[in-house]
């Protein structure tokens, strides 16, 4: 039977409030309205954005809630006015848009997107459709979208702005990585850091978004590459996806800033932050060499903390960059990855550790939480 134009009943993960479990349950997906699309999901990966979304230490967000960025479907449906999309079409919803039309699209400067840089958040940003209504009712109650992708939803409605359309081949419990921690780590040595050549990178925190950038140096023609982590069960893959060496803060008497420039006659070219830790980012900054040493920021710290940097450590020639979606402008870029992955120009096999069905989507966080996982993906 045909779903074209109908509201689907399918099932979802509900965040009913901050701090509790997520509830699976039967919702109803509104079919999409102009420029908008409605996708089956096939894959999710399970991200820390989504556990910060619910989070109480983290400014609050909207509730009830359908989470969920890192996804993988198939187009079901269309609404008025979309061209570029066909039902049975592969894609990857995309939380960062490329409406291709606002000053920032218009720009090779910047991979933001008008219909994003207006939010003050990405945490709580793109919580309903353009036209500020949703297409998700559960109970009766209306739910909320979260940045403007929903995955942890059988079906999901996005804007045609949000949604890139990749390869009919590629595997979609492999490649919903690359619609966020992927491309984030990926895209931070590549685009933001612009590593180059036989340079020295540090990469601080060798979780999910860690390893992608250890992949990104190495992709860029890093010589060496330091691979910082407090967990040393992360650092045989690391060093399998490029790191040339391995550093535990922990077994040191100085700080790590100390000793990686020390290691390094006097610091390394590039340094990563993949934590979130403001400490971390303090030493990622101290580490990187007088002259040039530049320092990328891709973790997103709880609170509203700052990083203490003293001006002497940028006057004496150090940069501080951060990246957003790893600096890819969406709609053009996400086929673009899921084509090298293809062809094999790196690997996401490596950061899934775990495959599960969808229901077992608490499980798949307490994982995380535990730090016994890469990526978890959830199928449905
Ligand atoms: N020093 C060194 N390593 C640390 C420290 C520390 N003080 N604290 C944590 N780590 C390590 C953890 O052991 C883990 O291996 O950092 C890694 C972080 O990895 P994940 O928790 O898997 O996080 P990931 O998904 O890679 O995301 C990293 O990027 O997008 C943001 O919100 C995300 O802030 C998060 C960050
Ligand atoms: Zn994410």
């Amino acid at each position: 039977m045909s779903t074209l134009g109908k509201v689907i009943k399918c099932k979802a993960a509900i965040a009913w409030e901050a701090g509790k479990p997520f509830s699976i349950e039967e919702v109803e997906v509104a079919p999409p309205k102009n420029h908008e699309i409605r996708v089956k999901i096939a894959a999710t990966g399970v991200c820390h954005t989504d556990a910060h979304a619910v989070n109480p230490c983290f400014k609050a967000g909207l509730f009830p809630v359908i989470l969920g960025h890192e996804g993988a479907g198939i187009v079901e449906s269309t609404g008025p006015g979309v061209t570029k999309f066909k039902p049975g079409d592969k894609v990857i919803p995309l939380y960062m848009p490329q409406c291709g039309n606002c000053k920032f699209c218009l720009s090779p400067k910047t991979n933001l997107c008008e219909r994003i840089s207006k939010i003050k958040t990405p945490i709580s940003d793109q919580d309903l459709m353009p036209d500020g209504t949703s297409r998700f009712t559960c109970k009766g109650k209306q739910i909320y979208h979260f940045m403007g992708t929903s995955t942890f939803s059988e079906y999901t409605v996005v804007a045609e702005t949000s949604l890139a359309k990749i390869d009919a081949a590629a595997p979609l419990d492999k490649v919903c990585l690359i619609g966020c921690g992927f491309s984030t780590g990926y895209g931070a040595a590549i685009n933001t850091a612009k590593v180059e050549p036989g340079s020295i990178c540090v990469v601080f925190g060798l979780g999910g978004v860690g390893l992608s950038a250890v992949m990104g140096c190495k992709a860029a023609g890093a010589s060496r590459i330091l691979g910082i982590d407090i967990n040393t069960n992360k650092f045989a893959l690391a060093k399998e996806l490029g790191a040339t060496d391995c550093l535990n803060p922990q077994d040191f008497k100085k700080p790590i800033q100390e000793v990686i420039t020390e290691l390094t006659n006097g610091g390394v070219d590039f340094a990563i932050e993949c934590i979130g830790n403001i400490d971390v980012m303090k030493a990622a900054t101290e580490c990187t060499s007088v002259g040039w040493g530049s320092c990328t920021l891709v973790g997103v710290p709880a609170g509203g903390e700052s990083v203490p940097v003293s001006p002497m450590k940028l006057i004496m020639g150090r940069k501080i960059n951060a990246t957003f979606f790893g600096g890819w402008k969406s709609v053009e870029c996400v086929p673009k990855l899921v084509a090298d992955y293809m062809a094999k120009k790196f690997s996401l096999d490596a950061l899934v550790t775990y495959t599960l069905p969808f229901d077992k989507l608490n499980e798949a966080f307490d994982l995380m939480h535990e730090g016994k996982s890469i990526r978890t993906v959830l199928i449905f």
